[in-house]
């Protein structure tokens, strides 16, 4: 887990069955997420950091005050507790094969079709704290030096506030920059910070964090070559998978591709995506 959260021991205080389906309730109102009944365990474990952290051994109390507030959007408790049911797991180059199709494939072929000075956009939609699009930049830095120079937009965006402010300022502890980097990628683009270290501005600046709900219309965005969406659709019901897809397509340029999960697919969910095989996997394009 990369939220500071986990970095505290865990404490499970019971909750009560009509408690746990209000904060389901609320968590999947505001984000989609669905939690099934036999996360129960899950939510008495992390909200029992915050109650602790709020002064109180009972999350029953912490739930009381959360429904006395009438206007929840945008209030802090509510915010935090919905940031603590969310799983921020990720990490550099994770699951390595994804960024294989990248620089043997998908950069070399978007290069040759990118006509004169356009730009190639690259969205990487729930980033998490930002490993996933710092990847990509470095990738591009190593292997595209002549596309990475300017040439590349590269946005990241997430739900959570926590991790968008994490992932701008590209700050990671040591057990996060053994996980996935190699070690010549942490010398070459990473300051020494003392107890963190902190990628530097060159790949920094190649990346704009933006605050997006996947549930929600995305906002203003170009057409994008390339969509990283990895690790999120498996935590949303069919419907918020298809309806999630359905936007996806109208801002992803017709000759674009997007990666999801291992686990994830748009099989059986929208049919204007074909699954396109290459040696090290699977993304998907438009038909
Ligand atoms: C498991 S992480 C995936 C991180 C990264 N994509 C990866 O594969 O390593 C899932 C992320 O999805 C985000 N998330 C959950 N619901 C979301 C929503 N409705 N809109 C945008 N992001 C969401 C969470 O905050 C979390 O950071």
């Amino acid at each position: 887990m990369t939220s500071s959260l986990f970095l505290l021991p865990s404490i499970t205080m019971p909750i009560t069955i009509a408690d746990f389906d209000y904060i389901r309730k609320l968590v999947y109102d505001r984000t989609g997420v669905f939690l099934s009944e036999d996360k129960m365990y899950l939510v008495e474990s992390r909200l029992g950091i915050l109650a602790k952290q709020a002064g109180t051994n009972s999350v029953s109390r912490l739930v009381a005050e959360l429904k006395k507030i009438k206007q929840q959007r945008f209030n802090p408790l509510c915010e935090s507790i919905v940031e603590a049911m969310m799983t921020n797991e990720t990490f550099f180059f994770r699951d390595i094969n994804p960024f294989e199709i990248l620089k043997i494939s998908v950069f070399p072929e978007l290069l040759k079709q990118l006509p004169g000075e356009d730009t190639l956009n690259i969205w990487c939609a729930a980033c998490s704290s930002g490993q996933e699009p710092y990847s990509i930049a470095m990738l591009l830095r190593e292997y595209f030096p002549q596309l990475a120079r300017n040439r590349v937009q590269i946005i990241g965006s997430d739900i959570s506030t926590a991790m968008l402010k994490r992932a701008s300022s590209g700050c990671y502890v040591q057990h996060e920059v053994v996980r996935g980097l190699p070690t010549a990628l942490l010398q070459k683009y990473f300051r020494d910070c003392g107890k963190e270290w902190q990628i530097k501005e060159e790949i920094r600046s190649a990346i704009e964090f933006r605050q997006i709900n996947l549930t929600e219309p995305f906002g203003s965005m170009p057409q994008m070559d390339i969509i990283f969406m990895r690790n999120v659709l498996i935590y949303f019901d069919v419907q918020t998978k298809k309806s999630i897809l359905a936007r996806v397509r109208r801002v992803l340029r017709p000759d674009g591709y997007l990666f999801l999960g291992g686990g994830e697919t748009t099989v059986n969910l929208d049919p204007a995506f074909k699954p396109v095989q290459f040696e090290k996997g699977v993304c998907y394009k438009l038909i």
